[in-house]
């Protein structure tokens, strides 16, 4: 992968291309995408809160951060939330302010971006890495908030470990650092493949989704074991039912009260 095409970095500093992506006109948005589909309800506002606190953190870090900061969504097992997390966090974080923003689909083995976003079948990560795709042919906008997504492609799954501790998955993240201004990778699970642990090595900071009443505390701690070294910024208990913990913010009739 040498750069992003001349035609790509020609449309200015957020890219404009998609083919055939969700969020256009007549397309029902997948209701997971809350950020969107419901934005003043709890859940969006919870990503909002999420999204701040790690701006706080990217902030506390300073110079050491340089360029776009790449942050990590990542769990211990399938099925926690991870991809449901970043792709709100991605929205959020593309809505909240004039922010570049890029959700990439590290999950090669079993990547979902693609069919939250409705994106259908196309050129990804996993054929960025094998070199038959440049970045900027990989990367689809989705209209919705101005976000730009790399969906995960199709990939032989016992190569995913390698590919993503090689050069190009790097050369990847530094070229998606200067044209973007947070980018968010959705990674597998930590306790079932290597991917996990050679992708958080190389964000800023990861999140650790954690099923609320469903994760074991001996697996939790099993994940954090697996990333030793990398630097866990948080975790995100999701899935919690809203009755048995007191609201964060006051909600009247399903919708935040906002500044009351
Ligand atoms: N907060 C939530 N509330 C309800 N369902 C959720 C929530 N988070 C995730 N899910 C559902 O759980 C399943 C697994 O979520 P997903 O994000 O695909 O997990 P992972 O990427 O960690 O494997 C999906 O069907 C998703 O819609
Ligand atoms: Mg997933």
């Amino acid at each position: 992968m040498s750069s992003i095409p001349k035609e790509v970095a020609a449309r200015g500093p957020f890219l404009e291309r998609i083919e055939g992506g969700a969020g256009e006109a007549g397309q029902a948005i997948d209701e997971r995408l809350v950020a969107i589909t419901q934005p003043m309800g709890a859940a969006a506002e919870q990503y909002r809160i999420l999204l701040h606190r790690l701006r706080h953190m990217r902030a506390l870090r300073g110079e050491a951060i340089q360029g776009g900061a790449v942050i990590a969504a990542t769990s211990s097992v399938r099925g926690e939330g991870v991809s449901v997390t970043a792709a709100n966090l991605a929205l959020t974080a593309a809505r909240a302010r004039d922010a570049r923003v890029a959700l990439v689909d590290c999950d090669l083995r079993r990547g979902g971006l693609a069919q939250l976003f409705g994106m259908g079948a196309r050129p990804g990560l996993a054929e960025v890495l094998t070199g038959k795709t440049e970045i900027g042919e990989a990367l689809g906008r989705y209209p919705e908030g101005h976000l730009a997504v790399i969906p995960a492609g199709r990939v032989p799954g016992a190569e995913s470990a390698s590919l993503l501790a090689g050069p190009r998955f790097a050369q990847t993240l530094g070229l998606l650092r200067t044209l973007f201004d947070e980018i968010y990778l959705d990674v597998p699970p930590a306790l079932a493949t290597a991917d996990s642990s050679v992708v958080a090595h190389k964000a800023d900071g990861i999140v650790l989704v954690v099923r609320a009443g469903t994760t074991p505390r001996e697996q939790v701690a099993g994940a954090v074991r697996s990333l030793a070294g990398a630097p866990i910024w948080g975790m995100v208990l999701n899935g919690v039912d809203p009755a048995r913990v007191p609201a964060p913010l006051p909600v009247v009739k399903g919708h935040l009260t906002a500044g009351k």
